[in-house]
């Protein structure tokens, strides 16, 4: 097991990586307030996992609750939300249960968004079973749900005390959630590290094979690339620059997301669709050269991921782009690549420049 820990002084919490976490009670025991918590899952990770993660906690002597919720971004919403709450409520839930999420992002931010306004907030615990929960959401304690009109738009800060990511769950994960995932790990090297970019793409197929030890050094470096950024601005308030880096390609791929409807894209899809069009514009202000577009081209690929923008008009991408919460005082505030390896906040690309952007990553 590897352990690194998310510094947020006498909120730390430890991130445990390795294989065969989930029935180790005694991990999660040491988080837990008291012997009472409620596990938040959904109908496909349930018959997977619920058991191995509920049996030992019980014969550990923990009450638990069991929410099982249906699956898929489209029910990221308030009625998915408030089922959380009713079972909550009607089980007794009270101010010292933690609230455990059990599966990929969509669990993790739908428990979270629960744990943060539940009596005004209880305990929580992230045990992602997604590669893009285990390199991304599951850290940082951002949580909410969506609205027809934009993603996450509703939501808090609430950080969990542990983060729990066995590597064995990634076993039964489809391929193509496998792929969203590097989405958000190819992220982190572009933005910030370009030694792990250069790891990255000796190892692409060693990743795509899910050979284990490859996957484990991917989620660490991930995992302690997050870890570093969330301390130093875990609200993302920072001017310039901070935890909105970590947004590299979300600002175009939240239009997609929400202007195709929720689901239809992965989130990490439209993340790999949305990071070509910020090195396209990235290009067009000089900072990248062909060459580097193409080679960031050429990794989303391999990862097997979209290299081609939605079928929407551009200037629905920028209709929905507006809605973005980098939005500050009407200015859009885009994440862009000064280089590979170094991101930057830009609020001075022109409609015109950023619709050229998207067009030109939206036709073969
Ligand atoms: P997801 O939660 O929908 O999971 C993907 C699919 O895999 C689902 O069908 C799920 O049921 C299934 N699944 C989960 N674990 C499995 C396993 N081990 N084996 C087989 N199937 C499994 O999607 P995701 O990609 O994990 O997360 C995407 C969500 O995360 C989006 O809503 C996005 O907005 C959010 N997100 C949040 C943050 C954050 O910081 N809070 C960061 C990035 C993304
Ligand atoms: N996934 C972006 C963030 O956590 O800030």
């Amino acid at each position: 097991m590897h352990s690194l820990n998310v510094n947020l002084g006498n909120r730390t919490y430890p991130i445990h990586i390795g294989a065969g976490l989930l029935p180790q009670a005694n991990l999660l025991l040491a988080a837990l307030p008291i012997l009472r918590a409620a596990i938040v899952t959904n109908e496909i990770v349930a018959p997977l996992y619920l058991r191995a993660l509920a049996e030992p906690l019980r014969a550990a002597g923990v009450k638990l609750t069991e929410i099982v919720l249906p699956d898929g971004e489209q029910h990221k919403n308030w009625q998915t939300l408030n089922r959380i709450f009713d079972t909550l409520l009607a089980q007794h839930c009270d101010r010292a249960t933690t609230i455990i999420a059990l599966g990929g992002g969509v669990i993790g931010d739908l428990a979270g968004f629960a744990a943060a306004t539940y009596q005004r907030g209880v305990p929580f615990i992230q045990v992602p079973t997604t590669l893009l929960a285990q390199v991304d959401s599951s850290v940082g304690g951002k949580t909410g749900i969506n609205h027809p009109q934009g993603k996450n738009m509703l939501g808090a800060f609430w950080q969990p005390k542990l983060v729990l990511a066995d590597t064995d769950t990634l076993r039964t994960l489809p391929e193509r959630e496998l792929s969203a995932g590097l989405a958000e790990v190819i992220k982190y090297g572009l933005i910030r590290d370009l030694p792990f970019l250069e790891w990255l793409e000796a190892n692409m197929d060693l990743l795509r094979a899910r050979d284990g030890a490859a996957l484990a050094y991917a989620i660490q470096r991930s995992c302690a690339n997050k870890a570093e950024v969330v301390a130093e601005d875990e609200h993302e308030t920072a001017k310039e620059g901070g935890r909105a880096l970590l947004n590299l390609g979300h600002t175009f791929g939240h239009a997609i997301e929400t202007g195709m409807g929720y689901g239809a894209w992965l989130h990490g899809e439209a993340v790999a669709a949305g990071t070509l069009m910020a090195a396209e514009l990235s290009r067009r202000l000089g900072w990248l050269t062909d060459a580097d577009v193409l080679r960031v081209r050429h990794l989303l690929a391999r990862a097997g991921l979209p290299v081609k923008g939605a079928a929407l008009d551009a200037s629905r991408y920028l209709e929905l782009m507006s809605h973005d919460k980098k939005v500050v005082a009407g200015r859009l505030r885009l994440v862009l690549l000064k280089r590979l390896g170094e991101a930057v906040t830009w609020a001075e690309a022109s409609p015109a420049e950023i619709q050229a952007a998207i067009e030109a990553c939206c036709h073969d």
